[in-house]
């Protein structure tokens, strides 16, 4: 039977209809889920400062009545406490949060001057970075910078990269692409550049010798330190060399997704998206990987919901920088599905004994230690991914096919430096969350500097100005987020 054009017009209406009305309702659902479980984060996170209240310890994993098991700031693990508490204050702007996130912060600082372990990225950037981020506190940039000096005294300019464990002889593990960002942060807010040069040398080598083919990775290379060769590849915490480490495979999806937005690189991003892709292929129905890939006994393996809530938060920063709509849609919809499955009753720690937000994450299986607990890192990514998720997350718009909720204001504070130097920097604030793209022009209209920045969150921010190599002399400064553009006049004095 041939349907009328105007009945064919009102049938297709009707599903349009439905199918937009369903994705609102799944929105809707999604949405009251996700603030669930971000009231029961705030729940959680401020019965562990009681139970602890001291900032010399830092939770780590759950014990066996569910009570946290502490550690000193010694701990890889220990910066991702005060880094929950500073996502926390940034959620709620409860100055509760910072003042507590302050206390543990100063527990970890002693950390800066640690030289024995590539994780100084993970104590000092988790901690004082979302410190400086939030409150600008100069204080903060300077533990900081002193924890990535700390850190570059382990590079190895013949092999490249930063000597990951002191065992061994010189082993690079995966874990260690995320330690980069303290390096590419430091040395544009007042480090040395060579810092970045050192990040970026360490990420190409680790392309190539960490990163299979088939977008999947090695835990460990371990190099030799005087010619650069490598010795052999291994695993630690993975099932066995050839196998993929699902927490390792989080750390490489979320590190090379950061290297691409710092350098703008296109490798980085081609292998971030090999990696995802490597994810999202392998993923199992409820989408929270199994503690290795290729664990002998699946499905009746332990999961490790740290892997997952890393892949969340590392795809949902991922979906903001491919340009393809098409592979925005799919990364942002795999981590949807990531974060789907953890806010679930399955996965959340709510109404069980755990003290911790998640439950099932593997610290080491190889090790029999911390297997099917709460980890604090799994928390700290999985709070990270939620404000990542709620600050991307705007379903009318997207109908619209907008790539962000557009930002109705955009305002630059004007308590820069005006002659600037070439190391300004611009504060600025955006009511919604969006790339923001800086472009300075000479007077005769020629751009003569482009940065855009990763997906950032509604807020204030702060833009460092890196001039580079430009002359003194007056220009135009434009920043740009959505359909918001602002344009000062600024002259740059070297
Ligand atoms: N970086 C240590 C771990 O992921 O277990």
């Amino acid at each position: 039977m041939k349907t009328s054009i105007i009945q064919g017009n009102i049938l297709h209406r009707l599903i349009l209809a439905c199918v937009l009305l369903s994705a609102m309702v799944q929105a809707q659902s999604h949405d009251s889920l996700i603030h669930n479980a971000l009231d029961f984060a705030e729940y959680q996170l401020g019965q562990t400062v009681i139970e602890i209240n001291d900032s010399t310890q830092f939770p780590r994993s759950t014990l066996s009545d569910g009570s946290w098991g502490t550690r000193s700031s010694s701990s890889w693990t220990s910066g991702f406490f005060p880094g929950c508490l500073w996502y926390l204050y940034e959620h709620t702007s409860n100055h509760m949060w910072k003042s507590w996130a302050r206390s543990w912060t100063a527990g970890v600082e002693p950390e800066q001057y640690n030289t024995g372990t590539h994780d100084v990225g993970f104590m000092i950037y988790c901690s004082a970075g979302n410190g400086y981020r939030l409150t600008g506190d100069e204080h903060y940039r300077a533990v900081i910078l002193r924890a990535a000096q700390s850190l570059t005294t382990r590079y190895n300019p013949t092999v490249g990269c930063i000597r990951s464990w002191d065992n061994r002889t010189f082993p690079v593990i995966i874990d260690n692409m995320m330690n980069l960002e303290l390096l590419f942060w430091a040395s544009k807010n007042g480090g040395d550049t060579t810092w970045y040069d050192m990040a970026v040398s360490h990420a190409l080598r680790t392309m190539e010798d960490h990163v299979r083919a088939d977008g999947s990775t090695y835990q460990i290379v371990d190099y030799n330190p005087v010619s650069g060769a490598i010795i052999q590849k291994e695993t630690s915490q993975g099932y066995q060399t050839e196998s993929t480490w699902a927490r390792g495979q989080s750390w490489g999806l979320y590190g090379f997704t950061m290297t691409y937005r710092e350098t703008g690189d296109d490798c980085f991003l081609n292998t971030a998206k090999k990696l995802a892709d490597y994810v999202i292929d392998h993923l199992p129905g409820d989408n929270v990987p199994y503690w290795d890939y290729e664990a002998p006994e699946i499905p009746s393996e332990e999961k490790d919901a740290s892997a997952a809530a890393i892949a969340a938060s590392g795809l949902l920063e991922l979906c903001a920088l491919v340009p393809e709509d098409s592979l925005e849609v799919k990364y942002r919809n795999a981590a949807e599905s990531i974060l789907g499955s953890l806010v679930s009753d399955s996965y959340l720690a709510e109404g069980s004994i755990s003290h911790g937000i998640l439950l099932h994450g593997v610290g080491n299986h190889n090790k029999g230690t911390e297997v099917d607990v709460s980890l604090i890192y799994a928390d700290y990514y999985f709070i990270e991914a939620l404000l990542r998720y709620e600050a991307l997350a705007s379903p009318n718009l997207a109908l619209e096919g907008e790539k962000y909720p557009m930002p109705t204001s955009l305002e630059i504070y004007q308590n820069y430096p005006n002659p600037f130097n070439p190391v300004t920097t611009i504060p600025y604030r955006i009511d919604a969350g969006a790339v923001v793209a800086f472009s300075v022009y000479s007077l005769a209209g020629q751009r003569v500097y482009y940065f855009k920045t990763g997906y950032q969150r509604a807020g204030n921010h702060r833009f460092l100005f890196d001039g580079g190599m430009l002359a003194s002399g007056t220009y135009l400064v434009n920043l740009q987020a959505g359909s918001n553009s602002r344009t000062l006049k600024m002259t740059l004095l070297r």
